[in-house]
């Protein structure tokens, strides 16, 4: 299997909120109202789309704050594709290009369990990080 991996690459809303239902919420309805392109073109220092052919395998988005700091949020592999890089390749792409426009940080936050994924094979450091719930 060849997986390729572009950068602020085309993709559609419907087929990310496919894969979001397919990683975060196994069996959930996609969220299909939601459009995804126009969140990500708003908001996003960019995303790292994944495919197989032109199946849609892996999703990345990347927050900023405009200069020194990006910010992982929601990486997602489809179920059946897990384990093979995907993850890791995409968030080393995203070190890449977050380093070309001028970032000086990566962060990310994550539940228990995944620490492996992003410490082991990512080459994240542990850092102490807060949280609130706002709503
Ligand atoms: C987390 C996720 C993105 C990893 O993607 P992936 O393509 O399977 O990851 P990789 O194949 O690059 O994994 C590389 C290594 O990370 C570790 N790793 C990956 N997934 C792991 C998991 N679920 N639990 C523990 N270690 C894991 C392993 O050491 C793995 O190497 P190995 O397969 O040789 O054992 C994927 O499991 C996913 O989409 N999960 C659901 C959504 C999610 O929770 N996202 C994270 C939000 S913070």
């Amino acid at each position: 299997v060849t997986v390729t991996f572009h950068w602020r690459g085309p993709f559609e809303s419907a087929e990310v909120s496919e894969l979001r239902a397919d990683a975060f919420h196994a069996g959930a309805r996609a969220d299909s109202k939601r459009s995804w392109t126009q969140i990500l073109a708003r908001h996003s220092l960019g995303w790292v789309v994944a495919r197989d052919e032109d199946r849609l395998v892996g999703f990345v988005n990347v927050a900023w704050d405009g200069c020194a700091h990006a910010w992982i949020q929601d990486v997602m592999v489809a179920h059946g594709d897990r384990r093979e890089g995907i993850g890791t390749e995409m968030i080393a792409k995203v070190r890449e290009e977050g380093r070309k426009a001028g970032c000086e940080w990566l962060h990310v936050d994550f539940e228990e369990g995944l620490g492996e994924f992003y410490f082991q094979s990512c080459g994240f450091t542990p850092t102490t990080a807060g949280l609130i719930r706002l709503s």
